[in-house]
């Protein structure tokens, strides 16, 4: 392998277009040293001259980036409008903290989706799993933002991702939480889920995260990942539209249906317009 001086340079390098800036290193390395491995040939030509302009430099450069804006880039959209927004959340007073929090959920395509559905949605799912004590939010984004629509009282809540601009709001935002409420503990973690070890809780949450997960190469990853989760209930979500907004003939998953059937999960659907959610008890 390169030194971990060079390995440094490339993810730096990397890290230089504005929407992979906020990435996480460890997240970075782990995708350039997969495709190190994968491409010997562009490993040796960089050990042998280790040159910013040497052809195999840049296409390491490319190919890295590109594969990261497949997992992440995409789902950045407003995230300076969002930065800005929190900040005034932070200083405001409590009664206009809810249109704050529209206003930063509606930063991000999924959760403006989901504004009109969030009460809805999380009373069936706790009709389901009861309400939880300790909740799991692997690859959040900005959903931990909806933490007023859950409706909890008392509740740990762990969330993780792999943006760290991301992952300092919420946890600025959870702080102001527990100031008001000793009841609650939030943290948030830039953290690969796929990677690390996962606290015990009653409910997951993994919104819109299986197609990240997979990267179109079966769907053995996020069984991986459903296995190794240590919850009870996971409520796991699809979208029901494509990419080019029009509404999909069939937005359930039969795979996910029939991957729940093989490891003798039970699961009940939770029908939106937008999102189909799968609540799954192991
Ligand atoms: C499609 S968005 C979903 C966000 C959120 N779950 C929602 O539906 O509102 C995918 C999110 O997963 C994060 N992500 C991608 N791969 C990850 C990984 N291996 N570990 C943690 N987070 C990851 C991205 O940074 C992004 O915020």
């Amino acid at each position: 392998m390169l030194e971990k001086g060079k390995i440094a340079v490339l993810i730096e390098d990397i890290k230089k277009k504005k929407e992979l800036q906020s990435i996480d290193d460890d997240f970075v390395e782990r995708y350039l040293i997969k495709y190190l491995h994968q491409e010997p040939a562009l490993l040796k030509s960089l050990q042998e001259k280790f040159n910013s302009r040497s052809k195999a430099y840049v296409s390491v450069i490319k190919y890295v980036r590109a594969q990261l804006r497949r997992v992440y880039g995409l789902f950045r959209d407003d995230a300076k409008e969002r930065k800005s927004i929190v900040e005034v959340l932070l200083k405001a007073p409590s009664a206009t903290r809810a249109a704050l929090i529209q206003q930063i959920l509606s930063t991000h395509s999924s959760t403006q989706e989901r504004l009109p559905i969030y009460e809805p949605l999380y009373s069936k799912i706790f009709a389901i799993s009861g309400k939880p004590k300790t909740i799991l939010d692997l690859g959040c984004g900005i959903n931990p933002f909806s933490f007023s629509y859950l409706k909890l009282k008392g509740c740990t809540y762990y969330a993780y991702d792999i943006d760290e601009e991301e992952i300092e709001a919420i946890n600025k935002y959870f702080a102001l939480l527990k100031k008001e409420n000793p009841s609650f503990t939030g943290k948030a973690m830039v953290a690969d889920i796929l990677t690390i070890t996962l606290p015990k809780a009653d409910l997951c949450l993994l919104f819109k995260m299986t197609d990240v997960i997979d990267q179109g190469k079966g769907h053995k990853r996020t069984e991986e990942l459903l296995k190794r989760i240590p919850a009870r209930y996971i409520v796991v979500s699809f979208a029901t539209k494509t990419m080019s907004g029009k509404k999909m003939t069939a937005p359930r998953r039969s795979w996910m249906e029939w991957l729940c059937k093989r490891l003798g999960y039970e699961y009940t659907i939770l029908e939106f317009p937008n999102e189909l959610f799968y609540v799954i008890q192991k």
